[in-house]
Formats: C-alpha cells, structure tokens, sequence
C-alpha cells in the first residue's frame, strides 16, 4: 500500500492515527534542529515535521530531499503548533517516523506553487510540470465536474451520446481545414472536422431525434485569448423542435450548470436580437453585467456648427457612472486609447454632468448648457457621470464604443468574474456580405434556415433575410451558438447558390447530405456550446488555455512535444507528398 490517505485529507479528528502519505515535496524548511516538508499531492498539501530529537538520521535524510522528489512518509498525525487557517489539512502535521524515496527529481526549471515563477513559453515547455500546480488542477477538476454535470443533465432529457469521425471531408464552419493525406488513395486527402455538423444532420435523418457528443472540433484560424486550433464542443442536435424548444433546452443546460456548479441561481435567460444587441450594446455578444448603453445622439448633436459630428455618419455616447470627477489625465488617456489603430477612432468628445447640475464639455464652444443636458437624458447619465462621445462611419464607431465601454468596465471593476450574465441574441442576419470577394457568406454556416416570413426576401434583398439562428452569450463572451436547419433539398440547393456555390461544387461537397433530405428528414435544429469557453468563464476566466490539458501556443505550436514538425522522407515519399528542401527545413 503506498498511501493511506492522501495529502488533503487529514484533519484533527485523525490525531493520533499512523498514516501513509505519498506525494512531492514542494518545499522544506530547515528550522534548527527541525525540518518542515510541505508534502502535495493532487488532493492538497500536508506538512511534514522532522526533529533531531524524535530520528536524527531520518532528519538527515528529509535534509537531503529536494524540490519535487517523490516520497512516501509514515508517521503519526499531529496537532500543529502554529495552525494555517488557510489550508484544509492546517490544523495538523505528520510526526515523520519512515522515508522513502520513491524517484528523485531535478531541480525543476520553475517554482511549482500557487504563483510560479515561471515565463508562459517555459512553463508551456514543461507543461507536465505546470499542471501540478494547484490553480491548473483546480482548472481540470472544474472542466471534469461540468462534462459530469453536462452529461446528467442531457441524459435525462433523453439525449444520446454518439461518436462521428475524425477523418472526414470539408465541413464549412468559416475557418481553414486542417488536412490529412491518405496513404491508399493517392493525391486525395481527408479534412479533420470544423464540427460534426453534417454528421449530427444526418442523425436526425436517421431517427436519432436528441444526440449530443463532447468532442473535439479542429480549425486553422487565427488564435486569440478564447480560441483553440483543437477545441472541444458540447455538441447537441434535436429533431422535431422548434426554435423555442431548443432555446429552452439549452438554457436549462446552462442554468443546471451554473447551479451545480456554482451555486449561483437564475432563473431564465433574456433574449435580444440581433439588431437590438448591436444598437444597444455595438457587438453581438454583450457584456450585460453593467450599463453603459451605446446612445445614438446623431439628432441632437449635428447640423448645430461642429464640424466633426457634423461630416460623422454616426455620433454615439456612453455614460461612464461617477466619472464626472475624473482628470484631464484620465480622459487624455482614453482619447489615446479609442486613437490606437486597432480601435481607429480620430478623437473623443467628453461632457461632465456635474454634481450642481452644469455641464462641461470639451465642446462648450458649440453646444449649450439645454443641449448637454439633452445628451445626458438620452444617454442615461446623472449627475457625477461622465459622457464620452464617439463620431465617424457608422460600423467603426459602434464597434470602437462598445470596445470603450468595455474596456471602462475592465477598469473600473465592473466585470466581475463572480457575477454570471447569460443571455440569448436571436434573429442573426441570414447572410453577410463580404467586401473581399465581393459575395454573400452564410453568418451561421449554410445549413440555417432563414425566418419563414423573411423567405421572400431572398430575391429581392437578401442581406434583410434573417435566420432562425442563435447565439448564447455568458458574460460577453459567446458561448454557444446553433440554428435550425433547412430540411429541404431545393431551400439548401437554393442556399448553396445564394452562397456562390456552382450546381456542381455544392453536389460534389454537400450532395450526400441534399440526396439524405430526400429520404425523410425531420424538420431538426441544435447547437453547439463552446466547452473550453464556458469552463474557463465558469473559473472566472477568459483565456481557455489553462483550462485544457495540452493546449498549443499562441502561434498554434504545442513546444513540449515539438509540433507540427516534419516527418522523414520514406513517410513523405509513402504519402507521395513532394515537399521542397526550403519548406522541409
Ligand atoms: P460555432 O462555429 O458557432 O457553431 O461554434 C460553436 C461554439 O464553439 C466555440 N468555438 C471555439 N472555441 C474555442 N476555440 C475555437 N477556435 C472555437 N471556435 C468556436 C464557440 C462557439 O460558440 N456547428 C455549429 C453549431 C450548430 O449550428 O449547431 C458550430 O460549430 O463558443
């Protein structure tokens, strides 16, 4: 038996009892004729005491241990003399009375503690090591306990898990494929999945009317804070619903989640489309912990002789609570701010709504006192507020305000990772346009179905179409999205043309799932949460990266094993792929 208990378990009530305990050694501290070892385990840490007095060769050989060597100690569990009340085993310690060392370690190349000391690259490096640290564990033991709680909640309401495959075709989700090359047909290759959305599709058709799977879903696009090359998707589909249905399905997943797992209880998510979300907030997935709505204030703002809002397409104003006080330095820092090229802006106007009821304004010159007074009306503000105002073409503008307004709330505390916002945007726009190649792109992806009442829409202004698509937004970040799907082959067929897919392109890419539409398919529609997205908002995070295993860095590498790497000329010449010395380096 290596261990009796493990290293978070004991408490007074075990004083007195001989115990194993078996773990690394995070720390020592050599204290005159004492040793103290701080002896971890995935379970938490217990204290080890060493005395000249009790074995003076066993203290000599705790000396001798270093950091991270594996050990397992015997002795008696005892009443600590200074009790830590900030650790679940701090009312005791172990009285050592055998060691033995089970493997030694080297020095690791960083502290493995709460806070280590180690750089991103390094620790990514020996990524082994940094997930023996207490807040990683503390991250995997959380996306362990909501994948449980997931896979309850959907089994009783009858959901079945079923697995679809790795190796596929293109499946289009917006970003690129990553590809494997086949051995035995020659020059053809597979597509990983962007997501089992055809597959799920096809379960529907075959009668499987409530599946889900947790699964990985692989894209080659740019990474950022909450994107992962590899990722995982709670993946769900459902026949025989109606938008409704699948809303409040997936709500309830949420709900029980945040109940189970965080103890917080809501009682329903609100809905807002897509058009009032942007108008109210300036993105499709607001932040809804704290106000500051976007104002449009072009009517009270233009044609009064400020040539600035005057030439704008848009003037839009934020209420910033409290922040009347505010230094010329605070809001010289913000103009610097909304200047920056990602966010675009050529200035800021302010207006102060003091508290003696005046106005002052970076503008006074051409607004009155009765005209500030309107901005403040229409934008919320009270007195003590600040009024920050942002003008230009329309779509930069609400994108660079509701940036402002978030990056205000980071600052002033106002997104509180404890407080839990969810909120569903329905009504998304059918299609979007894309300047570069001058076409149509499906928002969701081109298996949505557009809004029956907005059908005839699609020969005559199709960009006005909207979908029966939806996104779920937890605190700003979205968390899921899904649609129900066209179930008829000349409406897809119809899809696949809008979307400049010629007759042939869309048979050769999609024809096995159009030819299953004319085998009896139910009307379905699903959606897929984001599950390293919503765990990592679940521990109070944004970045998903520690709440996955072996997640790749920031230039899509994983740099303890070294991959992508390049593979040896008999595999190439075997997979008949040519590649140039220049690019196999
Ligand atoms: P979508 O593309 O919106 O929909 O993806 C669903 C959810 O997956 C998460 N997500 C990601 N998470 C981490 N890294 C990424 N690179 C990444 N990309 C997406 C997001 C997103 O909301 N088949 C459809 C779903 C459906 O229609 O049922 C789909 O994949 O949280």
């Amino acid at each position: 038996m290596y261990r009796s208990h493990t290293c978070g378990e004991l408490r007074a009530s075990h004083i007195g009892q001989e115990v194993t305990l078996a773990g690394w050694v995070q720390r020592s501290r050599e204290l005159g004729g004492m040793t103290f070892l701080d002896l971890r385990d995935r379970y938490g840490i217990t204290q080890v005491a060493f005395n000249e007095e009790w074995n003076a060769n066993l203290l000599q050989e705790a000396r001798k241990l270093g950091r991270e060597w594996v050990v397992q100690i015997k002795g008696e569990v005892i009443e600590r003399h200074s009790k830590n009340a900030n650790m679940s085993t701090g009312d005791i310690e172990l009285k050592s009375s055998h060691l033995s060392v089970l493997n030694a370690s080297e020095t690791p190349p960083f502290t493995i503690e709460e806070e280590s000391d180690g750089g991103e690259e390094l620790r990514m490096k020996y990524r082994y090591l940094d997930l023996r640290r207490t807040p990683l564990q503390r991250n995997l033991a959380l996306r362990n306990r909501v994948n449980i709680e997931v896979r309850k909640y959907l089994d009783q309401e009858g959901f079945m898990d079923i697995e679809t495959p790795f190796l596929i075709k293109s499946t289009p989700e917006g970003a690129r494929d990553f590809v494997v090359p086949s051995r035995m047909q020659e020059g053809k290759f597979y597509a990983l999945p962007q997501s089992p959305q055809t597959f799920k599709q096809l379960l529907m058709v075959s009668g499987y009317d409530r599946y889900f799977q947790i699964t990985r879903c692989f894209r080659d696009e740019d990474l950022r804070a909450d994107r992962q090359p590899e990722f995982t998707q709670i993946d769900c589909e459902m026949a025989f619903v109606e938008q409704e249905d699948i809303l409040n399905t997936f709500e309830g997943l949420l709900l029980h989640l945040l109940n189970e797992v965080k103890g917080v209880q809501i009682d329903n998510v609100p809905r807002i489309t897509y058009a009032e979300s942007m108008e109210r907030f300036g993105n499709d997935k607001p932040d809804t912990r704290f106000g500051m709505e976007l104002a449009n204030l072009n009517l009270l703002t233009q044609h009064l002789g400020f040539m600035v809002f005057d030439q704008a397409e848009t003037v839009l104003g934020i209420a910033v609570p409290g922040a009347a006080s505010w230094t010329r330095k605070q809001i010289d820092r913000l103009t610097n701010w909304v200047k920056r090229p990602d966010i675009g802006m050529k200035g800021m106007v302010y207006c102060k709504v003091n508290e003696d009821g005046t106005y002052k304004s970076s503008v006074d010159k051409f607004y009155t006192q009765e005209q500030q007074a309107e901005w403040a009306k229409a934008c919320g503000a009270n007195s003590g507020d600040l009024i920050l105002i942002l003008a230009g073409e329309e779509r930069l503008t609400r994108k660079a305000t509701s940036e402002l307004r978030l990056h205000i709330a980071e600052e002033m505390g106002l997104r509180n990772p404890e407080d839990f916002a969810p909120l569903w945007v329905v009504d998304f726009p059918l299609l979007e346009w894309d300047h570069e190649s001058k076409r149509y792109h499906a928002m969701h992806h081109p298996f949505t179905s557009p809004k029956p009442e907005d059908i005839g829409l699609i020969e005559t202004d199709p960009g006005k179409v909207r979908a029966n698509a939806y996104d779920l937004v937890l605190n700003g970040n979205e968390i899921g999205g899904g649609s129900i799907r066209i179930h008829d082959r000349a409406l897809q067929s119809r899809m696949f043309d809008l979307l400049g897919f010629s007759k042939e392109e869309a048979e050769k890419q999609f024809g096995f799932l159009m030819s299953a539409f004319e085998y009896g398919a139910p009307p379905h529609g699903g959606l897929a949460f984001g599950f390293d997205r919503l765990v990592a908002i679940l521990g109070g995070a944004e970045v998903i990266r520690d709440f996955i295993a072996f997640p790749k860095n920031n230039s899509g590498r994983d740099v303890m094993i070294d991959a992508p790497a390049t593979i040896d000329e008999t595999q190439l010449n075997e997979l008949k792929l040519i590649i140039t010395a220049e690019t196999n380096e």
